[in-house]
């Protein structure tokens, strides 16, 4: 069984790599991302809430995204493990992921924390929203500020994984076969 948790700014290239590591290994892919988006579509209540945080490139609150986690580790019990991408998102979240794995006899088995820097990611992201339809990906100003509230809610998570020995560095630029590569080392060892 591995649990991983993949780590990074936006457009650091978590769901390019999350789909490459589902066909490799037969995770579960659970992006906190993609699902808070459907709820958006399918305009629920939640939707709405997180439709209003979304725009302006904030966080949706914690509580709000245990409970998607939570209801799709329940709905996934027969799985080999795991891929948590864009979650957590802080450290509320990362102690929670623990405890919820832990009811479950599970673990984190390793955090790989995807390395680029920022005038990569708006390039990223600009060419992204040509393309994904996505509001957030498509305005400087918003891009920026998912950035900032990346480098200050979200990288703390960064030293509670290191405290646990599961933190791991790979840098994220270069072909996504290359850096696939990088990720599937880290992952066999945890095998
Ligand atoms: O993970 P992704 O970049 O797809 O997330 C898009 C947006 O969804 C974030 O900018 C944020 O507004 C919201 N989000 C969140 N909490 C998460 C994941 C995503 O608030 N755990
Ligand atoms: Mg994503």
């Amino acid at each position: 069984m591995i649990n991983l948790v993949l780590f990074g700014p936006p457009g650091a290239g978590k769901g390019t790599q999350s789909d490459l590591i589902v066909e490799k290994y037969g995770l579960i892919h659970i992006s906190t991302g993609d699902l808070l988006r459907a709820e958006m579509k399918a305009q629920t209540d939640l939707g709405k809430v997180a439709a209003a945080k979304i725009e302006k490139g904030e966080l949706v609150s914690d509580d709000i995204v245990i409970g998607m986690i939570k209801n799709k580790l329940a709905a996934n019990t027969g799985a080999k493990g795991f891929i948590f991408d864009g979650f957590p998102r802080t450290t509320a979240q990362a102690e929670a992921l623990d405890v919820l794995l832990k009811e479950l006899n599970m673990s984190v088995s390793v955090m790989l924390s995807l390395e680029v820097e920022t005038p990569e990611l708006l390039k990223r992201l600009l060419e992204r929203g040509k393309v994904s339809g996505r509001a957030d990906d498509q305005n400087e100003d918003v891009i920026m500020n998912r950035i900032s509230v990346y480098n200050a809610s979200t990288l703390p998570v960064k030293e509670y994984y290191k405290a646990q020995g599961k933190q791991q560095e790979i840098k994220g630029v270069g072909s996504i076969q290359e850096i696939f590569q990088a990720i599937s080392t880290e992952c066999d060892k945890s095998l």
